[in-house]
């Protein structure tokens, strides 16, 4: 994946009509969060993981033992990417394109530079592919299991909102949970 650092001109010029909702949370958080991209509440808010998905990210954090306030979370892109609904018209969420994502890169690289945690958890394939840097992995294989990249630890997860849409992965996300908690 490119890593090129761009300059400030570049992000305003693209994304001038875009609201940014960048990271959140504690300076020295050992725990470091990666989603995918924010949502339309998160749009609204200007947080991270404050919509139905951050409700679910809320109950991982209580059953790894964890406080929203002890950690820090961010997403792979900045904004909230949408297309219109041939149906209603209305704009709804998309995946982020490789051009999103290779874009924000760079900002996501700073921040874990600024925070420099102990423990990266990536939730899905968008920001586990980003900090792997590797676009052949995917979570199926990797999920629940420590990964060491250079001097990062990084325990991938399921995205929580894979996990209300299939319910299927439910109980392997526990599994998971489970196996992160043991671990810190
Ligand atoms: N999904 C994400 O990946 N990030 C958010 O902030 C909200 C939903």
């Amino acid at each position: 994946m490119a890593f090129i650092q761009k300059d400030e001109q570049y992000y305003v010029n693209k994304y001038l009509n875009n609201k940014l909702v960048f990271g959140e949370g504690q300076k020295n958080a050992k725990i470091f969060i990666i989603g995918e991209a924010p949502g339309g509440d998160e749009e609204k808010q200007g947080r991270p993981f404050v919509g139905k998905a951050g409700k679910n990210l809320d109950e991982f954090l209580k059953i790894a033992g964890v406080s929203r306030n002890d950690v820090y979370i961010t997403n792979t892109v900045k904004l909230r990417p949408t297309k219109i609904s041939a149906k209603t018209g209305n704009a709804i969420n998309r995946p982020p394109s490789k051009e999103e994502i290779e874009d924000f890169i760079p900002l996501l690289m700073d921040e874990l530079s600024t925070i420099k945690p102990k423990l990266v958890v990536t939730l899905g394939n968008v920001p586990l592919k980003a900090v792997t840097s590797d676009e052949k992995i995917t979570i199926g294989s990797v999920h629940g299991k420590l990964l060491k990249v250079g001097e990062m630890r990084i325990f991938p997860l399921y995205h929580p909102a894979a996990v209300i849409y299939n319910q299927s992965l439910r109980q392997t996300y526990m599994d998971d949970l489970e196996a992160i908690k043991n671990y810190l």
